[in-house]
């Protein structure tokens, strides 16, 4: 098994991000090296820069999001754990992948026209390729496993559209890439927003209410909590009665994706309560389940050196990896590079 996935360090770490990926991220992880295999954890720093961004933030927040992952679990013993701009392979693949991603897939990426909005003539060519690079950082390392939220799933299927395509076109009867699997958690796939259950939790919301974030303290978990939109009727008893209440039905995914149970289960416990019990029950579980993480993230993030020194060993993990592919594609294309192809 190879397992691999990929972050935007851009702003904080929020609950959508712990419950939809990362701690798939750390449980693959603890299954994957105890059984020989390998995961890759990134920063997809190359993928922050398609939107309009400050440097000096975007250098303190990959710093910044080492530290949380750390402080989640991920062990950079254990796990490769690099940031994509000290990994100049991702580039160079993507570059090569472009001849085989079609405008046409591009085009239907529901990100692209949600980011891009009725302003596609000023969207940046980066924001438009994303997926490509995406494709590269996951093809790159042959990855069979990608742990991601829902709203990725569409970007991994155009990853193994463009590496099936390749494999036909190139390949000569041999599988240059490894098509990889999604992998969305059961419950909590997609986390939404705290102030409307139709939008996904997200750290480009300008609300701070809208979302947890894991350095939120106690105090303000209750409080974002307390004030999440809900509506007047109790938790129903079974998870049929949620159609149709988005918020009842995020706020019970999350309690359920903490607690580590069904909604089913939740609902059979919690059924009949009006909000003003079962909140603070959720905020309590909250807080239970993200203090050891914020405490963790605190201690860490003041040491940049050691921040830097992860980075750097796992980058050069990282391009040792991906050479034997970086090479077999650009063989596959009948590039002629001093020798080795
Ligand atoms: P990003 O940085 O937006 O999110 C990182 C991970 O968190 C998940 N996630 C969520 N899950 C559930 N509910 C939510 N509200 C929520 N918000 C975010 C995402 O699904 C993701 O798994 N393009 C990617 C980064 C990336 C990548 C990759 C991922 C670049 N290359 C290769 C996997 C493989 C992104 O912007 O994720």
């Amino acid at each position: 098994m190879r397992v691999v996935s990929g972050i935007q360090p851009t702003g904080n770490l929020h609950l959508g991000n712990y419950l939809g990926a990362i701690r798939n991220w750390v449980r693959m992880q603890d299954e994957v090296s105890a059984s020989g295999g390998q995961c890759l954890y990134f920063l997809a720093d190359l993928h922050a820069i398609s939107m309009p961004h400050v440097p000096a933030d975007l250098a303190a927040s990959t710093r910044e999001m080492v530290a949380a992952l750390v402080a989640c679990g991920i062990d950079p013993a254990r796990s490769i754990l690099f940031n994509q701009a000290q990994v100049p392979a991702h580039t160079e693949l993507q570059w090569l992948l472009n001849g085989t991603a079609r405008m046409g897939w591009l085009n239907r990426m529901t990100q692209w026209k949600d980011k891009a909005g009725k302003n596609r003539e000023g969207a940046s060519i980066a924001l438009f390729t994303y997926p490509v690079l995406q494709a590269a950082d996951v093809l790159l390392y042959q990855a069979t496993h990608v742990p991601v939220g829902d709203d990725q799933k569409q970007h991994l299927e155009l990853a193994r559209d463009i590496a099936q395509k390749f494999n036909t076109d190139f390949g000569a009867g041999s599988e240059v890439f490894t098509l990889p699997d999604p992998i969305v958690p059961p419950e909590a796939a997609r986390i939404m927003s705290l102030r409307d259950g139709t939008a996904k939790m997200s750290k480009s919301d300008p609300s701070d209410m809208s979302r947890i974030n894991l350095t939120d303290d106690a105090d303000t978990i209750m409080q974002k909590v307390r004030k999440a939109r809900t509506d007047p009727e109790p938790l129903p008893s079974d998870a049929a009665g949620l159609a149709g209440r988005a918020e009842a039905t995020n706020l019970v995914g999350v309690y359920a994706a903490l607690a580590g149970t069904s909604v089913a289960q939740v609902l059979a416990e919690h059924g009949g309560q009006g909000f003003g019990a079962f909140k603070p029950a959720l905020g309590e579980l909250l807080v239970e389940s993200l203090a050891p993480i914020a405490a963790r993230f605190c201690e860490l993030r003041e040491d940049r050196e050691a921040l830097d020194a992860i980075l750097a060993q796992g980058s050069a993990r990282a391009r040792h990896l991906a050479a034997p592919t970086l090479d077999a594609a650009y063989a596959a294309l009948g590039l002629v590079r001093g020798g080795a192809t």
